[in-house]
Order: structure tokens, then C-alpha cells, then sequence
């Protein structure tokens, strides 16, 4: 009988998923007896009845590596610990169905699942893993938030999206003398919108990891307008920035419109707009690099079901493919460390924190 992968992905999509799943499915191929089945729309394909899953042979995926989004589509509310199951009043309610996903898995004769998600899919990866499911994780985020991952696939590409964005922006600052100000996502990272102001050439980064005054902001473009009043100036800032004294609020999307705002307030004579990027950081063609990376991932996630290595992740580290302990992925996020070298060098280009 044929060893069978449920291959689950969860949260939200990015460029590389299709890459990992394809890698997955010919790294099987290319071992005996592997059959690899996809669940559609994260744990819903394999819970929901009639079931929802997708023969992923070495046809199917064929080609898929450079497609954005995720041929299975994907979910971020679909925890199958805390599932919203229709009532029959009509209402919804959240329900454990992690027994339910067990049986399904025991009777579907599933030996493995791997699973493909962010830092909250992977809390669910661990508890799964914690009562009996044979699990392997792989990591997937634009954000760049996973400790230990040196590079996640997908951050890449929203780090061309956002630089891109940049160069735009600056050609149409130039033309009329205005600040713009371009929100990036990252959430509590602010790893996209570092790498964006030192690849697109930014006058300030805002990032989660600095809190940021107005003050500064203000001193710095008035750097920016200091002949005759003309200039122009660009203000990278990422989801997750937040002004200091007050606490981190993750707001997902907004903080560029406020920053604006309170400039207006501060008279500041220049003409002010903001752009808020948001999903164009996370669809279209992934980058040579992240379907490398994703490839990767995909390839050591298969070996790891092989090796009945369940309980961990394929992950980046030291440039290395390496497998860890879920258990020592989850709960830690990968933040800008303050003395990284990339902050080292946005200072010695002129970029400021507003700090
Ligand atoms: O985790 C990736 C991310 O793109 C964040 O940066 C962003 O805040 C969030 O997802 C948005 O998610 P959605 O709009 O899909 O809920």
C-alpha cells in the first residue's frame, strides 16, 4: 500500500507556497511508493463533509512554481482546535474538532501531515503534534518573523513589491515637492520596510523595533526642504510602527494616514499623501530566491516525514536546511535586532528612525 502526505497549508497565502507544495509532490515522485493529497482551504478540505482534497501528482503541480497564491487555497480562521462549525439556528460557533481530524486521518490512512503556515499555524502544528499526529512544519511568511529562519520564502519578493513601490513614489515626489508616505507590512517586524529603505533609498524608516517622535520625523524633513523649500521626501513605515510612549498597536493598516495627520498638525507646509501597499506585498510571481528557499523547504519536509521526524519544522538556518523542534519555533518572533548590520548601514546612508 502507498504511504500517503496530507499536505495542509494555513493562514495567509504567499509568495512560494505553490513552490513548496510542487517540491513536496516530485521530491515523493522521485521516491517508491509516496502518494501526496493536498486539503483545500487549510484544515476545512480534510474536515468538512463531504471532504474537500486534491490528488497533488506530479501533473498537477507541474509548473506551479512560479505562481503566487496557493493552488489549495488557504484560510487564516481554521483552527481545528477552535473550528466555526454552522449551528442550526444559522449562527456560528467555534468547536474542538482535533478528534475529528485524527479519525479522518486514521481512516483516510494519511501517515503524515505536513503543514504549511505562519508563526499561529505553527501553535497548532505543536498541539497537534502534542497529542499524536504525525506532523512536520514548514515555515511561511512575507514577514520575515521567525526566529531562527534566516530568510522566510515570500519576504523576498514583498521586499521587491515594497522597493518597487519606492522607486515609483520617488519619481512623483520629486515632481511635486511632497513627503510621501508608503505603509508596508511586517507586522510586529520590520524587516520589509528596512530592507525597502535601503533598496528604494528612503529619507526615513519606521519600524516596530524603534519607536519613533514626530519631533524627529519633522527634523529630518525639514533637512529635506532646507533649499528654497523644494524637496521631496520618502517615509517607509511598517504596519507594526508605533510612536514612543505608547505601547505597540498592531493596527494593520492605518499608521501612515496617522503619521500624516499629525504632520498636517505640525504645519508642515509641503503637500503630504499616503499609499498604503497591503496585498500587492503578497501576491503575484514569487522571486528566483523564494522559490529557491520554498523549494528547499519542500524537499527537506518530505525527507523529514521519510526520517518519522514529526514535531519539527524544515528550516533556513546558518544557511543550512535544517530541521528544529516546533516546540522551540513556536513562540519566538525574529524581530530587527537594533545592532543588526542592515540598521548600521540605513544610519550611514542618511536613513532615519525618527528616534
Ligand atoms: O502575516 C502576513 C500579513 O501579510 C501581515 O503582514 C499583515 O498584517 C497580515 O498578514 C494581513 O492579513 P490579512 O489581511 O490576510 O488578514
Amino acid at each position: 500500500m502507498k504511504k500517503r502526505i496530507l499536505i495542509v497549508n494555513s493562514g495567509g497565502d504567499c509568495p512560494g507556497m505553490n513552490a513548496v507544495i510542487r517540491a513536496i509532490v516530485k521530491r515523493a515522485d522521485n521516491d517508491t511508493n509516496w502518494e501526496v493529497i493536498g486539503s483545500i482551504n487549510g484544515f476545512d478540505g480534510i474536515l468538512k463533509e463531504p471532504l474537500e482534497l486534491l490528488l497533488l501528482d506530479e501533473k498537477r503541480v507541474r509548473g506551479i512554481h512560479f505562481e503566487g497564491g496557493t493552488i489549495l487555497t488557504t484560510n487564516n480562521k481554521r483552527n481545528p482546535f477552535n473550528f466555526p462549525v454552522k449551528q442550526e439556528d444559522g449562527s456560528i460557533e467555534n468547536v474542538d474538532l482535533s478528534d475529528k481530524l485524527f479519525y479522518n486521518i486514521r481512516v483516510l490512512n494519511f501517515d503524515a501531515i505536513i503543514h504549511i503556515g505562519g508563526n499561529e499555524s505553527h501553535k497548532i502544528s505543536y498541539k497537534l503534534f502534542k497529542k499524536g499526529m504525525n506532523i512536520v512544519g514548514v515555515p511561511k511568511t512575507i514577514n520575515n518573523d521567525l526566529s531562527v529562519a534566516d530568510y522566510t520564502f515570500g519576504f523576498q519578493t514583498a521586499v521587491q513589491v515594497a522597493t518597487e513601490a519606492v522607486d515609483k513614489l520617488v519619481t512623483t515626489a520629486n515632481s511635486h515637492s511632497r513627503v510621501l508616505i508608503l505603509e508596508v507590512m511586517g507586522r510586529d517586524a520590520g524587516w520589509i520596510a528596512l530592507q525597502a529603505s535601503i533598496a528604494g533609498g528612503a529619507d526615513i524608516c519606521l519600524i516596530p523595533e524603534i519607536p519613533f517622535t514626530m519631533n524627529k520625523i519633522v527634523e529630518k524633513l525639514n533637512t529635506r526642504y532646507a533649499i528654497n523649500k523644494r524637496g521631496f521626501a520618502i517615509v517607509v513605515v511598517a504596519e507594526g510602527a508605533y510612536l514612543k510612549g505608547k505601547s505597540s498597536e498592531i493596527n494593520h493598516r492605518g499608521i501612515a494616514r496617522k503619521i500624516a495627520n499629525k504632520l498636517r498638525n505640525f504645519n508642515f507646509e509641503a503637500d503630504i499623501r499616503e499609499t498604503i501597499l497591503g496585498h500587492l506585498q503578497r501576491g503575484g510571481t514569487p522571486t528566483a530566491i523564494d522559490r529557491i528557499l520554498a523549494t528547499e523547504l519542500g524537499v527537506k519536509a518530505f525527507e523529514l516525514v521519510k526520517e518519522k521526524k514529526f514535531g519539527t519544522m524544515a528550516i533556513h538556518h546558518n544557511t543550512e536546511v535544517l530541521s528544529m523542534p516546533l516546540k522551540e519555533v513556536i513562540n519566538k518572533y525574529n524581530k530587527v535586532n537594533l545592532s543588526h548590520n542592515l540598521i548600521k548601514t540605513a544610519k550611514g546612508v542618511g536613513i532615519s528612525f525618527g528616534d
